[in-house]
């Protein structure tokens, strides 16, 4: 086992997903071999956010198996992040299978043994421990269990308390009628709760809102338990874009989908949910807090996420200027701004 540290800048984004190599199996036909992990694609949204400027902010744990092909490892580093890679001979890389029925309903399962990142790993790497902001994607009880071990992991190492800003995506799994009592009960530490709009459903049992109003209900009812100054929650809604509630004034506000007219863009939405999150979690600590801006940049990465399998295409052309799938991110979002009248 060997280590490669890319950075050892305090990161404003770090995630504790994943890198895993995908299979996605669509209805009539399936790829193979496709970069993806909820720890990679929420870092490639921060990445599009921060630009190469500020793309060593981005901080993660990428644990490369001895079965990784070269492009993939090269497309990671290709983005300059934060990253701490390591290599391990003696395991495979974590690898998923994913299916769709219909309506992006995405299956799940590990398809090699998966590595967890958890706090203590992060005790090697103490300026991880100063992030800005964190990524969990795990059940209510690991959540809070990783918030408890970032406290104490902290006061260990005299690192003060930086108030990290917690984005918590919640499994599927754990989006049940069962899990509710124990995911309310652990809002108050959360900053901002971000499952989609089927998931939020889930955990009253009943199936995915199919309009806006439907899904500010089913929003509502989490928000009394969000007491931390500034916090939200940030509903995901797949072709509605997604729905803000600010927990200090509880006042809805839609962000439209980037991609809305034009089909033939929405190639795979592997991914398009964590891509989010990470865009979300890096604007909102960079931009002083801001809600709206959070928003629409998470939007507009989640967008690029979805026009391909796996990640957008990073090209950088001289002075500095990056392409994510031949577009910078900063056209993106004028295009959507000048759309959608924001
Ligand atoms: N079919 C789609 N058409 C357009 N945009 C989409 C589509 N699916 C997802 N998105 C965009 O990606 C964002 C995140 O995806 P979403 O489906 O809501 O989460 P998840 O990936 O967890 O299911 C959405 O808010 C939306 O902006
Ligand atoms: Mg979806």
């Amino acid at each position: 086992m060997h280590e490669l540290i890319e950075s050892n800048e305090v990161p404003y984004f770090t995630s504790l997903g994943m890198f895993i190599i995908d299979e996605i199996n669509f209805p009539t036909f399936k790829v193979d071999g496709i970069l993806g992990g909820g720890g990679t694609f929420a870092i490639c949204g921060s990445r599009m956010v921060l630009e190469s400027i500020e793309s060593r902010k981005c901080a993660w744990i990428v644990d490369i198996g001895n079965d990784c092909p070269s492009d993939i490892l090269k497309e990671i580093q290709s983005w300059k992040t934060g990253a701490v890679f390591r290599f391990d001979d003696t395991r495979q890389c974590t690898r998923g299978w994913n299916g769709y029925s219909k309506n992006e309903f995405r299956m799940f399962k590990y398809l090699t043994p998966k590595k967890r990142i958890t706090m203590l790993d992060f005790e090697k790497y103490p300026w991880m421990l100063q992030s800005k902001s964190f990524h969990f994607v795990c059940s209510p009880s690991r959540c809070i269990d990783l918030i408890k071990e970032l406290e104490e992991i902290s006061a260990l190492n005299q690192i003060k308390s930086t108030n990290a800003v917690i984005a918590w995506e919640p499994i599927p799994d754990c989006c049940t009628p069962e899990y509710l009592q124990e995911t309310l009960g652990i809002l108050q530490k959360v900053d901002i709760l971000t499952p989609n709009a089927a998931e939020c459903a889930s955990f009253f049992g009943e199936p995915e809102p199919t309009d806006k109003l439907g899904c500010e209900t089913i929003a509502l009812k989490f928000i009394s338990y969000m007491t931390k100054p500034n916090s939200g929650i940030v509903l995901r809604c797949g072709s509605l874009g997604c729905l803000l509630i600010e927990s200090g004034n509880r006042k809805n506000s839609w962000f439209p989908a980037y991609h809305t007219n034009d089909p033939s863009k929405v190639i795979d939405p592997t991914g398009c949910g964590n891509t989010f999150v990470g865009a979300f979690a890096a604007a909102f600590v960079k931009h002083n807090k801001n809600f709206k801006l959070a928003c629409i940049h998470a939007t507009i990465a989640s967008g690029a996420c979805l026009e391909q399998h796996g990640l957008p295409k990073l090209i950088e052309l001289k002075g500095g200027i990056t392409l994510w799938n031949g577009i910078s991110f900063q056209d993106r979002v004028d295009l959507y701004i000048k759309k959608n009248k924001l």
